[in-house]
């Protein structure tokens, strides 16, 4: 019998939460920085509030290439959207495979859900990809869920359609599902981000406008699933259960959702200039090590072996007021994860200050 649980903290938001508001380089949160509505020509007053319909269905459905049934809106943006697909999925005693380094909630999900949860590692020294081989040796007759994240969260390493084609023929032949959350994947500088429901009905994509967006404020996130069952579950879910997208939000987000090319233009402009300070960065810091991700807004920097992450990012914050999450909470100690979202000011002192810090914590060993 699985254990009844109750939620427990998910110990990485709480740790991230508790700083932000005293940290003067967030370099922690992984978003970018909203643009003013006004600014993207929004007027409040169009919005109607008693509108029958929500709207966002449209766009999405073209986006994605779907009915617009087939998509599933949440107001708790890519957080609820994973909750409401998790729970029309998992049973007690399901097998759920997840990567690591892993999003610490899409772990806490599971064992709350009474899954059995196997690990299948991401490993540095093959930057990070998903090896298929491994993944086929992990899945099982058990296995009910498989979950990852394109980009990856914390590497923002880029999973391409040949890959996600393996993953979805295994998981076809093996009756199970995949949930991929691609909150990084629409701003990558490079290649083609292919969102896994075009590639089967078993295949669910979750996202939101709050990440590479910018929007992360507005908290519309959405699924894509085409299978029928999952699909009806997850729609009583919102609709009954959770309650259902306000006009207001919806009307906002269907607005951004169709200058989508806009601002992802924003969003590219940004982070490439950004990756390409930490790169700069990263030729003089000799003793760090990463795999230069790409798109998204979060990279994951190997520390120096004698340092302790926990140690270091709390030195880090009360020395600097430079906020990083440690690697700790994503299963991958002596790392740090940071982000490339905010504005270069800021990114160029946090970055300045984490090289002083390491420089400090190595002499006072
Ligand atoms: C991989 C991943 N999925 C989902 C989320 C949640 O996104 P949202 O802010 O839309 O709830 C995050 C947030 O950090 C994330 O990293």
């Amino acid at each position: 019998m699985a254990e009844t649980i109750f939620y427990k903290r998910v110990s990485y938001i709480d740790w991230l939460l508790q700083r932000v508001p005293q940290a003067q380089y967030d370099l922690g949160r992984s978003i970018i920085h909203s643009k003013p509505l006004s600014e993207l020509g929004i007027d409040l007053k169009d919005i109607a509030l008693d509108a029958k319909e929500l709207r966002a269905y449209q766009p999405l459905s073209h986006k994605y290439g779907v009915e617009p049934e087939n998509i599933i809106l949440s107001q708790g943006g890519a957080t609820q959207a994973l909750y409401i697909a998790y729970n029309s999925i998992v049973r007690p005693g399901d097998e759920v495979i997840l990567e690591a380094p892993n999003y610490e909630p899409l772990y806490r999900l599971a064992v709350k859900l009474g899954g059995v949860v196997k690990i299948l590692e991401r490993s540095p020294e093959k930057d990070y990809q998903i090896d298929i081989e491994e993944f086929q040796r992990k899945i099982s007759r058990n296995t009910r869920l498989v979950v990852f994240t394109n980009l990856h969260n914390p590497t923002g390493t880029f999973t391409n359609k040949d890959v996600l084609q393996a993953i979805a023929d295994i998981t076809r032949d093996n009756k199970c599902y995949v949930l991929c959350s691609e909150v990084y994947l629409d701003n990558i500088l490079e290649g083609d981000p292919v969102p896994v429901c075009k590639l089967g009905n078993h295949m669910i994509s979750v996202s939101s406008l709050s990440k590479v967006y910018g929007f992360s404020e507005l908290r519309l996130g959405w699924s894509v699933c085409k299978d029928e069952l999952i699909r009806k579950r997850m729609s009583i879910l919102i609709n009954q259960y959770l309650g259902s997208v306000s006009p207001l939000i919806d009307q906002i987000g269907t607005f951004l959702l169709r200058k989508e090319s806009e601002l992802l233009e924003r969003s590219r402009e940004i982070i490439s200039a950004n990756i390409e300070i930490i790169n700069n960065w990263m030729k003089t810091q000799k003793n760090l090590k990463w795999v230069k991700p790409a798109g998204g807004t979060v990279c994951f920097i190997k520390l120096p072996p004698r340092i302790n992450s926990m140690n270091f990012a709390q030195y880090l914050f009360e020395k600097y007021k430079t906020l990083v999450a440690p690697g700790d909470f994503f299963w991958k100690s002596g790392f740090i994860r940071i982000t490339f979202g905010q504005n270069e000011t800021t990114l160029k002192n946090g970055l300045n200050f984490i090289s002083r810090a390491i420089k400090e914590f190595l002499q006072a060993m």
